[in-house]
């Protein structure tokens, strides 16, 4: 068996959950690697229809050990909730479990994180998930974060909010929120450690001895390549990798270990919140994909930005992850469309370039577009690449040129079911 990780290619909402939730069926373990309840991975099943935000999309296989990683953000009383609507679908969920080293989202985090961005003028909001993402992540990298494993330690865990608390009241008085209060925190994380202590344990031995004795392992990725910390639209990031590399260092796992990394890629673009997005539609074109696509965020609610495929993009997420192979959802969702374009280059200043450059000059990039033949019929019965029209197939095999990873998943609907496999 092997080791795969599951990468976002583009800005997020590739559909990494229902992949996972697919590969899951026959896995023994689906890691988490970073982000925390950010994330909204739609999953529809035989038990319903989920959007998972922290929770690993192979918790429908009660075989498959679920772990929230090392790399994590965990916001317990969010996780308490999703776990109760995997529950009311009549799963055990029990077969769930979070690092001690996961760093916890706490309130001040999300308080910090609404009013950082309310703060900003609208150019430079990010227009965050206010899930406490980048106050969170922050605290980490000034090591002065609190970890599951802390509210496992009363007392190291007053220490540690009588060493932040100061500073952390002080930022929020800046901003005219309230302080946090000590013993309302200590309380809220006891009973934390009520309904999640026994789940709070060390995942690196569980990794391990599955990769040594061949288990199937997934690691599931958040959000996409181009938000991430170092090579996304800084300042218009989240706070975490969500790379290949990302996995490495969230789940505990050298990249030599790694068997598989499928990239998943919209086969179109969406983006939801801040930043430059050169392939945005504003016409009724873009209109189409967001109605058809239905293209609304999983965890907000928003309208996502929509455009056509970007394989600039794609070609630079492929780059910075190494792919061993890509899956194209959404395939349908261009069913209708008389023609498609992709995007094979940008034009910056009357200089055409074939690689995504720097933020500023996103900003000023023109899309340059194909143009390719639309299939114009239901490809939503699908189930091998046989059944798939010649137009989309040929559409498939110029994505594959173009980013130079080989397409061996389709999806064609929403559903479980709703994908082929190209053998
Ligand atoms: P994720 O965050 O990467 O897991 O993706 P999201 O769940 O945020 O967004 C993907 C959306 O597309 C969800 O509403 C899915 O139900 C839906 N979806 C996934 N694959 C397909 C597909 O092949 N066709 C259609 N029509 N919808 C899909
Ligand atoms: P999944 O896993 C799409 C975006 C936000 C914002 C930026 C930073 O479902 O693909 P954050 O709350 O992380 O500080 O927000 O990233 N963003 C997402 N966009 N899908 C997501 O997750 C996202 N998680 C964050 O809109 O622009
Ligand atoms: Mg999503």
């Amino acid at each position: 068996m092997s080791v795969t990780a599951i990468v976002g290619a583009q800005w997020g909402d590739e559909g990494k959950g229902r992949i996972v939730d697919y590969l899951a069926q026959d896995a023994d373990m689906v890691i988490r690697f970073q982000g925390g309840d950010n994330a909204g991975h739609t999953v529809i099943n035989s038990y319903g229809k989920f959007a998972l935000h922290i929770i690993p999309s192979g918790i429908f296989n009660p075989d498959t050990l679920c772990l929230v990683g090392a790399g994590t953000v965990v916001n317990f009383s969010t996780m308490k909730e999703e776990l109760e609507g995997v529950r009311a679908s009549g799963l055990a969920g029990d077969n769930l479990r979070i690092d001690k080293r996961a760093h916890l989202i706490m309130p001040y985090h999300c308080q910090l994180d609404g009013a950082e961005e309310q703060k900003k003028s609208s150019k430079w909001a990010i227009g965050t998930t206010k899930r406490g993402i980048g106050p969170v992540y922050s605290d980490k990298a000034a090591r002065v974060g609190i970890r599951a494993a802390d509210i496992l330690e009363p007392d190291r865990l007053r220490t540690r909010l009588e060493m932040l608390l100061p500073q952390k009241n002080r930022q929020l008085a800046y901003y005219g929120l309230p302080e946090a209060d000590i013993e309302a925190l200590m309380d809220l994380c006891a009973s934390w450690r009520e309904e999640f202590g026994g789940q709070i344990i060390d995942s690196l031995p569980l990794l391990r001895d599955a990769v040594l004795s061949g288990k199937k392992v997934i690691l599931e990725g958040q959000l996409g390549v181009m938000r991430d910390l170092d090579w996304g639209i800084y300042p218009y990031v989240t706070s975490s990798n969500p790379t290949a590399g990302g996995a490495c260092s969230g789940a505990g796992i050298s990249p030599r270990r790694i068997d598989r990394i499928v990239g998943i890629v919209k086969a179109y673009s969406t983006s939801v919140g801040g930043g430059p997005f050169p392939v945005e539609l504003f016409d009724a074109e873009g209109e189409k994909l967001r109605e058809v696509g239905q293209e609304f965020g999983a965890t907000t609610g928003r309208p996502r930005r929509c455009g056509w495929f970007d394989a600039v993009a794609a070609g630079y997420s492929c780059w910075l992850n190494g792919f061993t192979e890509i899956a194209v959802t959404k395939i349908d969702v261009l069913d209708t469309f008389r023609t498609i374009k992709i995007c094979r280059a940008y034009t910056i200043n009357g200089e055409t370039i074939d690689y995504v450059p720097e933020t500023s000059q996103q900003d000023i990039a023109e899309p340059v577009y194909e143009q390719w033949e639309g299939w114009q019929c239901d490809t939503t019965k699908a189930r091998s690449w046989d059944d798939l029209p010649r137009q989309t197939k040929a559409y498939l095999e110029r994505i594959e040129e173009l980013t130079g990873a080989p397409v061996n998943i389709v999806s064609v609907g929403p559903e479980r079911e709703q994908l082929l496999i190209k053998e």
